[in-house]
């Protein structure tokens, strides 16, 4: 089973409610919302105020990408504003299995993500206290990049570690995902997509939702 999680960055913010009706309208499965705080990486986006504004319009589970330096900083605020999963970057949290604790103390499901030059090997003594692995497909910072395929091999060696450490926990992939990279991503082992500017932009949001779903469900086991 493949979950599609549309990213609400390429969506448009003067009908929020509307868009997120839309991406629940195609089956939908979670809602992304990307945090970004101009230190880690140089855009801006969310706080906290956006993801209770979201919860408002649906019941699918929120989940929240912190792209964002110190993020223990915020769980509690995220969690508290409705995020269901809260996922962090290897990259910001010195101390990861304390931080993955916290999410859980939270009351949130924890994600570890990874910038495509940081190796998965990094992930093997956390993978199994997580809910969540996410593989960067570009940079972390815009939507609309060009998905990296040296991506598919790290998610076979993320698919292999998860596998062997909590076969449960989601293989998750962000940046670029269109119809033509879904399958190569989902046959590499990766079980969630996040897609922004392939769903929002493309003039028929349930259908986008849709057609991401069936070319990802096309690829034989
Ligand atoms: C990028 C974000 C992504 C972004 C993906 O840093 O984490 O979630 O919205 O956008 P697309 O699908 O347009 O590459
Ligand atoms: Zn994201």
């Amino acid at each position: 089973m493949v979950l599609i999680a549309p990213s609400l960055l390429a969506s448009d913010f003067t009908n929020l409610g509307q868009q997120v009706a839309l991406a629940e309208e195609g089956g939908a499965d979670w809602i992304h919302i990307d945090v970004m705080d101009g230190h880690f990486v140089p855009n801006i986006t969310f706080g906290p105020p956006l993801v209770k504004a979201v919860r408002r319009c649906t019941k699918l589970p929120l989940d929240v990408h912190l792209m964002i330096e110190k993020p223990e900083r915020y769980i509690e605020m995220f969690v508290e504003a409705g995020a269901d999963h809260l996922t962090v970057h290897y990259e910001t949290c010195p101390h990861l299995h304390s931080t993955i604790q916290q999410i859980h103390a939270a009351g949130a499901k924890a994600g570890i993500s990874i910038n495509p030059s940081t190796s998965v090997s990094l992930l093997s003594d956390v993978v199994a206290d997580a809910e969540l692995v996410l593989v960067m497909s570009v940079n972390p910072g815009f939507g609309g990049q060009t998905f990296i395929p040296r991506t598919l091999q790290k998610l076979q060696q993320a698919a292999a570690m998860i596998k062997q450490a909590k076969p449960a926990v989601h293989l998750q992939v962000d940046g670029g995902i269109d119809e033509e990279s879904s399958r190569a991503v989902v046959k590499a082992g990766a079980d969630v997509l996040v897609a922004g500017s392939f769903i929002f932009g493309s003039g028929n949001i349930p259908d986008a939702v849709r057609r991401l779903r069936s070319r990802a469900m096309s690829v034989d086991a």
